[in-house]
């Protein structure tokens, strides 16, 4: 199939490509940056230099790739440093998922492109009831900080709009990524006791090894009805449990522990939320309906892969 990807030099961009090329699919991919071009066209892509927030440019790059399936991986987190002001950090991505995903979307109309994949994420579940939640279960109504109201908004556009707007809309919620290369400053953190337990750590997190999650993204791109779909290990776990066990396999110290309300004071009120009220994610109907099995069914292998090298 002829596929445009999106955002194809980021964390999971890097590993899609290739594998889309390896599966025998002609694959066009996009970055802002002339310098990464080679790297793309070595990949085995077709190269396009476009600004996913320029909707004629979009609008020209697909029309002339005339593709089947568009997957949108745009963000823009690299420069990521903190989560107390949400909606400030996020600000980039939340166009890319605004006005980036709607003009994607009108390409992908004025083109005839049958299936668009997006990248959502599988941390905005209701937090309340059952601490693993299927794709039926409502997303959060209310943002869990003042400082990420745009954020919740902007990542429920993409959740929303994706499924309705194209004939096959397909958003995959994806845990948080880890792997090589992947969420290094998070790593480099829990190696200075810089990330600490708050309040218990009895919120639920839900991750994704980054070549399991590029792998069910050429699973989602190939196969399945649309609508969402979680990406997540096997294993969602308290951060009481997982947070120490980063720690012993990076060879590091165990974490620090905070109460809540000093956790609000230095972390802000969205990583205290991550800590003690997240939901997890199942990852039944993606193994189910894309015939994809992670390789690290639990962040227990996963992370000893990555940080106990
Ligand atoms: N679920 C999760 O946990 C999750 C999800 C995403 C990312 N992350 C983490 O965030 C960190 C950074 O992510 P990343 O490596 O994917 O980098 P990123 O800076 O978020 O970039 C992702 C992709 O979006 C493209 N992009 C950015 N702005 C664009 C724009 N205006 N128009 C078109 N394309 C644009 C980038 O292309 P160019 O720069 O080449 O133009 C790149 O291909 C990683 O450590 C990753 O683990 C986590």
């Amino acid at each position: 199939m002829r596929v445009f990807v999106a955002g194809a030099t980021g964390a999971l961009g890097r590993h899609l490509v290739p594998g889309l090329v390896a599966e025998g699919h002609e694959v066009t991919a996009t970055t802002r940056t002339p310098g990464k071009v080679a790297r793309l066209r070595e990949a085995g892509a077709e190269p396009v230099v476009v600004d996913g927030l320029d909707r004629q440019a979009v609008m020209a790059a697909v029309l002339a790739a005339a593709p089947e399936v568009i997957v949108h991986q745009m963000t823009a987190l690299a420069d990521l440093r903190s989560l107390r002001k949400v909606d400030q950090g996020f600000a980039a991505t939340n166009e890319l998922r605004t006005r980036g995903t709607d003009n994607l979307l009108a390409a992908a109309a004025r083109a005839g492109t049958r299936r668009v994949v997006a990248q959502s994420n599988a941390g905005m579940y209701e937090r309340s009831g059952g601490p693993v939640k299927t794709e039926e279960d409502p997303l959060a109504s209310r943002p869990p900080s003042p400082s990420s109201a745009r954020s919740l908004a902007a990542i429920t556009h993409v959740d929303t709009t994706v499924p309705l707007a194209a004939p096959e809309g397909i958003v995959l919620r994806y845990g948080g990524f880890y792997g090589p290369g992947v969420s290094d400053p998070l790593l480099d953190m829990v190696r200075k006791r810089r990330v600490p337990v708050i309040g218990g750590g009895t919120g639920i997190s839900s991750f994704i090894e980054i070549t399991d999650a590029a792998a069910a993204t050429l699973a989602a791109v190939e196969r399945g009805g649309p609508g969402a779909y979680n990406v997540v290990d096997s294993d969602p776990a308290p951060v009481a449990e997982w947070l120490p066990y980063l720690a012993e396999v990076a060879g590091a110290k165990p974490p620090p522990r905070m109460p809540a309300w000093l956790g609000r004071l230095l972390a802000g009120a969205f990583v205290v939320d991550q800590m003690t009220s997240w939901r997890g994610a199942s990852n039944e109907k993606a193994r189910k309906e894309l015939g994809w099995e992670p390789r690290y069914p639990s962040w227990r292998e996963g992370f000893r892969a990555w940080a106990g090298g």
